[in-house]
């Protein structure tokens, strides 16, 4: 990793390193934004929960409004996906701590040691080896960007099912025929809803515990950009190699 060629500020006894710009903040906000609404819409959809009287003015068009916010919503979600993946290669801060390199043996090791690490919830003096993702913290993203995908897949879908031949349909149509119907579409995309529920959950929880017992200024980086080491920091290499205390 290539520490020094980042911007960083110096003070009296940290480093400041610049990982995160402004467009992978503010589609990782919008991201939070739009995804609940989705899901909150979604549930409504699924099971609504509230149902007015039918003398009560919006009665007849709450189901309608949920179902507008949520593709509203799905748009929004789709813009900002699409135009993430492309930063992957365009943006200069995210790029540079993208580590996906599957075919390396270390990819795995250092994955296989953080999982541990987690699990056991240890502390090693290790453990800020690196300054953005672990390698199993880019997996995780991975996945959840393809689950993602899927999810946009199967919505676009089932939309394309309510103007038959149209514009949504002739793109996404193949998708129903391809997981074996309609039933199952609306199952596999609500299973990924619980999936992604699971993963904020974890995401969320995580973020705080390491805020408070390891990484000190990592929820600010998401709104700063900024992320915090002690002077003269240097990553390591391959941690787990490393004896622990
Ligand atoms: C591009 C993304 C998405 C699109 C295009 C989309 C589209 C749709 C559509 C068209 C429906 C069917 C509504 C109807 O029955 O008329 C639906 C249902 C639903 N969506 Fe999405 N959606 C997307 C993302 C999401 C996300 C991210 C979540 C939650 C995390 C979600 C949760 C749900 C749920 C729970 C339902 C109800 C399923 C059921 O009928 O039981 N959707 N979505």
């Amino acid at each position: 990793m290539q520490a020094n060629q980042i911007y960083r500020v110096e003070s009296e006894c940290v480093t400041r390193y610049y990982v995160w710009d402004p467009v992978v903040r503010i589609s990782h906000w919008i991201n939070v934004i739009v995804v609940g609404v989705l899901i909150f819409t979604g549930l409504y959809i699924s099971t609504p929960f509230y149902r007015p009287n039918a003398d009560e003015p919006f009665s007849a068009t709450i189901m309608a409004t949920m179902k507008n916010l949520h593709f509203l919503s799905a748009i929004i979600f789709t813009l900002n996906g699409l135009f993430r993946a492309y930063w992957w290669f365009a943006g200069k801060t995210y790029r540079q701590w993208f580590r996906f390199h599957i075919w390396r043996a270390d990819f795995w090791k250092e994955a296989w040691w953080k999982l541990k690490d987690y699990i056991t919830l240890r502390y090693t003096d290790y453990e800020l080896h690196t300054l953005g993702h672990n390698t199993l913290a880019t997996l995780t993203y991975v996945i959840l960007f393809l689950a993602a995908s899927v999810q946009g897949l199967t919505g676009f879908a089932m939309a394309g099912r309510i103007n038959p031949g149209g514009f949504f349909d002739t793109l996404f149509g193949w998708v129903i025929p391809l997981f074996g119907g309609e039933a199952n579409v609306r199952m596999i995309h609500k299973m990924i809803m619980w999936g992604i529920i699971g993963f904020m959950i974890h995401h969320i929880s995580f973020v705080i515990y390491l805020e408070v017992f390891r990484e000190k200024g990592m929820l600010s980086s998401m709104i700063t950009g900024l992320k915090t080491r002690p002077l003269g920091w240097e990553p390591i290499e391959k941690p787990w190699e490393k004896k622990e205390k």
